[in-house]
């Protein structure tokens, strides 16, 4: 009795956080979109009348309601009990009523996971050139008054990368505020920065007042991967720029360095703040932060957020914003997460989106072992560090343990309190990988007094991590680390030396598909081919946070920094996405995202195909269309397009239903794979299926003939039907169907991929097709 008592008055006394203390979370009450012309008087008025239908005072109504949002989405977040929702969740013109869940969403960057050596990523990244890309640039006025929003963890407006130097005005249609908090105010936006606001209500709903030590209550950054992703979309071209060490040295840009930039706060630190805890976006504030992007004009949006898990779209925040997002035109690129390779594990796939995965590129860090018997062995490193240039003692790790220490291939792996300073001191120490993490690693051969350090992967691993070790270190691949391993074992006197780090271009084929990057197919919509598309996401370098003292650097506040995730990937579609709005701003959402899709690769800049990390060669499920091509993307010829409406009538089809007061849903519905899609994905084909395509000339010249080429996925005839488009004016609008008939060869459940292009001399538009035999 007692024990109640206490926890009953604790919940009186602490507004804070009110969902802790009874069962009332953060619901989001979503009702589709507005209809008519209300105020935003008579909007909130309507959602406190829902309300107040569940709750007993119209105080308790007030006081519950964390967002009612009026712009273009129409729905309000609230807290509530399981019961109250599923009462308004039966109510007229109530579309959903879903709990925003704490730790659902958060940002899809590799780092903490690379950083602890829990999940590990490869590396060699090299932006995309900006010498291939500069006619488009050139074309497209480097992005100029475009207007690119990003959700994320907020901006440092003091980076290099945004200032505003020879920008002219902020566009005129800007709608937007410069909201003010912690160490931000009205100053910090310029025009560069052109809006700033942040959302905290649905985080301290569920985790309390936010913990100030670890983060700024305003939209400034203090975590670094909002200035990240910022920067990659529209960092202006600074000079000079390097990662600690002198690493990736050169110009510095985003994308499209002149668009102007809106940043939406959304997602904050959990726990002690830390890296190892890291960090959540709750739905009803992102819903809030697209609702005010919609509002105050945004172009483009860019999410590099994701759920944990697959969410259908009736409860996923992200889905719903960037439905009434697509109906206002605006684009939206969302990263499609990092949980690959692991199959069926795509998020932000809805057919509006465009879902980005990320692939590493042909730069590499290159820091050669140099053995005593003459023979160089390739690494790589971020490491600042450096060795004397001589030749040092070399031994295995598991040689040169502690007594304590059991005799097993963990002996190997430079575990924390394993190393024998005895013996080592002095030496470079051959450690694999495996347990432990990487960077834990060379702080234990350090703390044991060696010389440097050569980190060889496991077993079948043959591509290299790269980390800024705590000393000279360098990665080797697991045939080369066996390869030393022999070398040590069979010489009376071993040696190596390691070379100082430098920036390379590699020798070989560039993109490998990133292993963390989340496949296909699409759990939500299985006949729409997600992801998309591949971008670079691969130790990236751009702006930073200079309050964010983790990185893989050290504690040391950094201007630029290294990351990884198709969190990376992500911002540069938006930037492409931005520069074609910029050549042809009256172009939908889905006419951009065709554009991005059709002019795609498979290959590597060898002309081989695009592999995965285990090198395998990649297929759809993992690349989409394949490896984003900015100057192509900008002149497509032609494009898929689709509405609004289209997208409701798909709704239909998936079974969620009406969400706009203004249409019915049709009483045959349209199958997915009938959707206008610029890829084609069907399943379970008996014996044939046949889908129509619509393609809009968007090319230069007028009178054109386009002719089909395909390429027949195994065990599957593929036939498009008229074989030759003709076109006489740009605008026009021809039909096709594409019939795909099941040889009956291959067995159930097993995907096949193909594509079928068009082309009229000079322009290609590709689109792959995933099918399977039911
Ligand atoms: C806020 O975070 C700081 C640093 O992580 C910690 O020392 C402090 O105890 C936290 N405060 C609260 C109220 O949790
Ligand atoms: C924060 O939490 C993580 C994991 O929960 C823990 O490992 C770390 O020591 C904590 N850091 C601080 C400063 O409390
Ligand atoms: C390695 O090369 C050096 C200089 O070229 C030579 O003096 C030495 O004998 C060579 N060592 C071996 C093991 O081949
Ligand atoms: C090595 O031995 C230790 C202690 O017995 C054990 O915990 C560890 O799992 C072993 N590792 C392997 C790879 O067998
Ligand atoms: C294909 O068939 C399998 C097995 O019957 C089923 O689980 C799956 O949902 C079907 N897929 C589609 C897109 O209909």
């Amino acid at each position: 009795m007692r024990m109640m008592k206490f926890y009953l008055l604790s919940c009186l006394l602490l507004v804070f956080p009110l969902a802790l203390c009874d069962d009332r979370h953060v619901y989001i009450v979503y009702l589709g979109e507005h209809s008519g012309d209300k105020t935003h008087q008579e909007i909130e008025d309507t959602h406190h009348s829902y309300l107040f239908s569940v709750k007993s005072t119209k105080e308790e109504s007030r006081a519950s309601l964390l967002y009612s949002y009026k712009n273009s989405i129409n729905g309000f977040a609230a807290l509530l009990t399981a019961d109250e929702a599923a009462v308004l969740s039966k109510m007229d013109d109530v579309v959903s009523a879903f709990r925003s869940h704490p730790h659902q969403y958060s940002v899809d960057t590799t780092r903490s996971w690379n950083f602890l050596g829990l999940h590990e990523g490869l590396g060699d990244g090299r932006k995309l050139g900006m010498g291939r890309r500069s006619g488009i640039l050139h074309k497209a006025k480097y992005g100029k008054d475009v207007i690119v929003g990003l959700l994320d963890l907020g901006i440092w407006p003091e980076s290099h990368s945004f200032h505003d130097e020879g920008l002219g005005p902020v566009p005129e249609k800007w709608k937007g505020i410069c909201e003010v908090g912690d160490s931000f105010d009205s100053s910090h936006c310029n025009r560069k920065i052109i809006g700033a606001r942040y959302y905290l209500k649905g985080y301290e709903a569920s985790f309390g007042a936010l913990n100030r030590s670890n983060d700024f209550r305003s939209p400034r950054d203090h975590d670094g991967h909002g200035s990240h992703t910022s920067s990659t979309v529209g960092g202006r071209s600074v000079k000079n720029v390097a990662a600690p060490g002198g690493f990736a040295h050169g110009t510095a840009s985003g994308g499209a360095p002149l668009v102007r930039l809106a940043m939406y706060k959304v997602c904050w630190p959990v726990g002690n703040g830390t890296l190892a805890e890291g960090n959540t976006c709750d739905q009803s504030d992102m819903l809030a932060a697209i609702d005010d992007a919609i509002g105050d004009g945004v172009d483009v949006i860019s999410i590099s957020i994701g759920p944990r898990e697959t969410i259908p779209f009736r409860d996923d925040g992200i889905a719903i914003g960037a439905l009434h997002a697509t109906k206002r035109n605006i684009v939206v690129s969302c990263s499609a997460g990092n949980q690959g390779p692991t199959p069926s594990t795509v998020r932000n796939s809805s057919p509006w989106i465009i879902t980005v995965g990320a692939s590493g590129t042909d730069r590499e860090f290159s820091a050669p072992v140099e053995l005593g018997n003459n023979i160089t062995i390739k690494g790589q490193t971020l490491t600042t560090h450096k060795l004397k240039n001589h030749l040092y003692s070399l031994v295995y790790a598991g040689d040169v343990v502690e007594p304590h220490v059991p005799k097993n291939s963990t002996a190997g792996q430079c575990l924390p309190g394993s190393l024998s300073p005895k013996k080592m001191k002095g030496k470079i120490v051959l450690c694999f990988r495996g347990e432990g993490t990487r960077i834990g690693k060379g702080k234990e051969v350090k703390r044991a007094g060696g010389a440097g350090m050569v980190l060889g992967n496991s077993a079948l691993l043959n591509n290299l991590v790269l980390d800024a070790h705590v000393l000279p270190a360098t990665a080797v691949t697991a045939d080369d680390a066996t390869r030393i391993f022999n070398y040590i074992k069979s010489s009376k006197k071993p040696t190596a030396k390691l070379s100082p780090a430098g920036t390379a271009i590699s020798s070989n084929p560039a993109p490998v598909m990133a292993e963390f990057s989340s496949r296909g197919p699409n759990s939500n919509y299985p006949n729409i081919l997600k992801p998309d598309i591949t971008a670079p996401g691969v130790n990236i370098l751009a702006a930073w946070s200079e309050a964010s003292t983790e990185s893989n650097f050290g504690t040391k506040p950094l201007k630029y920094n290294f990351e990884s995730g198709t969190s990376m990937a992500c911002p540069h579609v938006a930037a492409i996405a931005a520069l074609i709005k910029a050549v042809h701003p009256t172009w939908s959402s889905a006419a951009v995202r065709s554009a991005i899709i059709t002019t795609a690769t498979k290959k590597t800049n060898l002309g081989t195909p695009i592999t995965t990390e285990s090198g395998e060669v990649a297929n759809a499920f993992s690349y989409g269309a394949g490896h984003l091509r900015p100057v192509h993307a900008y002149d497509p010829g032609l494009v898929y397009d689709a509405s609004y409406t289209d997208y409701l009538r798909l709704l239909c089809d998936n079974g969620d239903g009406q969400v706009d007061p203004n249409f019915k849903c049709p009483k045959v519905p349209i199958s997915s794979s009938d959707l206008n899609y610029p890829s084609l994905s069907i399943s379970n084909i008996t014996s044939s299926v046949t889908v129509t395509r619509t393609v809009t000339n968007v090319g230069g010249s007028g009178k054109t003939l386009y002719y089909s080429i395909v390429e027949n996925p195994e065990g599957f005839v593929v036939k498009i039907h008229p074989r030759i488009l003709y076109f006489s004016q740009v605008g026009e609008k021809k039909r096709f169907t594409i019939t795909v008939k099941n040889e009956g060869k291959s067995k159930t459940g097993e995907y096949s991929f193909g594509s079928y292009s068009w082309l009229d001399g000079i322009h290609v538009a590709r689109s792959p097709i995933v099918v399977s035999p039911a």
